[in-house]
């Protein structure tokens, strides 16, 4: 039963926006409504996928480190903390609107998409505005000539606490999970033995009314952060900060994306945000117009933020050093992850079609998501090779076993044919088939597919859990 193939690089967003649904990897939101645009749910492979990625990055970032400790924040905060991070006067994005059609736009993405002008984002709302004017741009919806000059639009979501309208109060869901730990930075160094450098771990939801969402999952208006704001004192920052772009490195190869896919940006000055001495991006090729784009970010963001906490709220922040003996504000680096932005780049980078020969030796191709083993939803899948009680019922148990001796999970089928059931495992991902045949009922040894290669072993039932074990690490 051998099978060869040939590869090329296939993903295109379509096909990973259709096998994503098809195989319920994720779904659009609200869809028996018709939809809420740039909402998605995450379906039955998606959730391990998800699951996946956060508990690889906890252990990685948070329980193996000794100089990390983890947080879980609340969504909702007091409304001053977004005075006092400046996202209330800054978490601005430049908008500009068609008179003609009512259509949206940011203008910074409009200057790069319709003029390829490079890192628009830097530029003030005023020299966006004489770029739109002397260009005559047209709207890209409706092809008038009608778009007003850029404005900048706050993009906190804002909701009300109380149950009197009057005497309610607004709040915003948080934008980023970061403040959350600033906010909670007093009870960590009061309650915790860290001393400097030490980081905190969080992940969660954030939400940001974006003008131009789209692209898949790729910019959404609710998505999940895994965000570290590491201490240090200020005269190390950076050093420190070069520490994390090799953390942030060996975290992209531990999750298997093509280094060829893959750069740093540095961030010119006129782009930094309000709170940052310097930032790099980790960019991702995704496929077709989409080119580079953000993936991770890596930020100096000073004592700012400690600062202004302080500030704001009255309470000392400063780290009192024992050995120096002396009070400060310690500075931070901060390493932030997209966990969508994860899920979606792992998918496009694992996406491949071959074409190949099946079990019967005939021209065949297929779809195979060569995600990481150790992110994939599935581990193993068991399948019997035909649907008879003696196969099945030495099948089911070698499941049950497989599963509680890894504590991986391990999927189980029996419907269809052998080859188009190695076809929806390899869509989906799943490193290793593992069949059992009549020859398993003689010798006790069943046949591992390796979901690659497809190379096929034979392995006695007794070695399953082990071998799987060692090679989904
Ligand atoms: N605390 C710093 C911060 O929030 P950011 O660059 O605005 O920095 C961090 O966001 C990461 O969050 C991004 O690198 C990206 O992975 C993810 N992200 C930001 N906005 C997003 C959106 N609208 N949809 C999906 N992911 C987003």
């Amino acid at each position: 039963m051998s099978e060869q193939a040939e590869t090329t690089r296939a993903a295109t967003m379509d096909k990973i926006v259709a096998l994503s649904k098809r195989r319920g990897f994720v779904y659009p939101g609200s869809d028996i409504y018709g939809g809420l645009a740039n909402t998605w749910d995450f379906g039955p492979l998606g959730v391990e996928l998800r699951n996946n990625i956060k508990q690889l990055w906890w252990r990685n970032f948070v329980q193996k480190r000794r100089d990390m400790v983890g947080l879980d924040a609340g969504i909702l905060m007091h409304p001053r903390v977004w005075e006092a991070s400046g996202h209330v006067v800054n978490f601005n994005d430049p908008l500009v609107d068609c008179k003609t059609c009512k259509a949206r736009f940011r203008a910074d993405h409009l200057l790069e998409d319709k003029l390829g002008i490079e890192n628009a984002e830097a530029m003030s709302p005023d020299e966006m505005s004489a770029i739109i004017r002397e260009k005559n741009l047209a709207c890209p919806n409706c092809g008038n000539r009608t778009l007003t000059d850029a404005r900048q639009f706050n993009m906190m979501f804002s909701t009300t606490i109380g149950p009197v309208s009057e005497s309610a109060n607004k709040v915003y869901l948080r934008p980023e999970t970061a403040q959350g730990i600033f906010v909670q930075y007093k009870n960590l160094i009061n309650t915790q033995r860290v001393k400097l450098p030490f980081g905190v771990g969080q992940i969660g939801k954030a939400f940001r009314n974006e003008i131009t969402p789209g692209n898949f999952i790729f910019r959404v208006l609710e998505f999940e952060q895994m965000e570290i704001e590491y201490f240090v004192k200020p005269d190390e920052a950076p050093e420190k900060f070069d520490e994390w772009v090799q953390a942030m490195q060996q975290w992209i190869d531990l999750i298997g994306l093509k280094p060829e896919h893959v750069r740093v940006r540095e961030h010119a000055k006129e782009e930094l945000s309000h709170y940052s001495a310097r930032t790099i991006d980790y960019e991702y090729l995704f496929p077709g117009s989409m080119g580079w784009k953000e993936l991770y970010g890596l930020a100096n963001r000073t004592d700012f933020d400690l600062r202004q906490h302080q500030e704001h709220s009255g309470e000392d922040l400063r780290f009192f050093d024992q050995a120096a003996n002396e009070r400060y504000l310690p500075y931070v680096i901060e390493p932030t992850f997209g966990v969508d932005r994860t899920f979606l780049t792992v998918m496009v980078d694992a996406y491949d079609e071959e074409e190949t020969v099946d079990v019967n030796g005939k021209a065949d191709k297929r779809t195979v998501l060569r995600l990481a083993p150790r992110l994939a939803p599935y581990k193993a899948a068991i399948l019997p090779l035909a649907k008879k009680p003696e196969l099945t019922k030495v099948a089911w148990e070698l499941f049950e076993t497989i599963q509680d001796e890894t504590g991986a999970l391990v999927d189980y089928d029996e419907t269809a044919n052998i080859g188009k059931r190695y076809r929806r495992q390899d869509e989906i991902g799943t490193p290793f088939c593992v069949t059992v045949d009549f020859d398993t009922l003689e010798d006790g040894a069943v046949t591992i597919r390796d979901r690659d290669t497809m190379d096929q072993q034979r392995v006695p039932m007794s070695e399953v859990s082990a071998m799987l074990a060692e090679r989904i690490r």
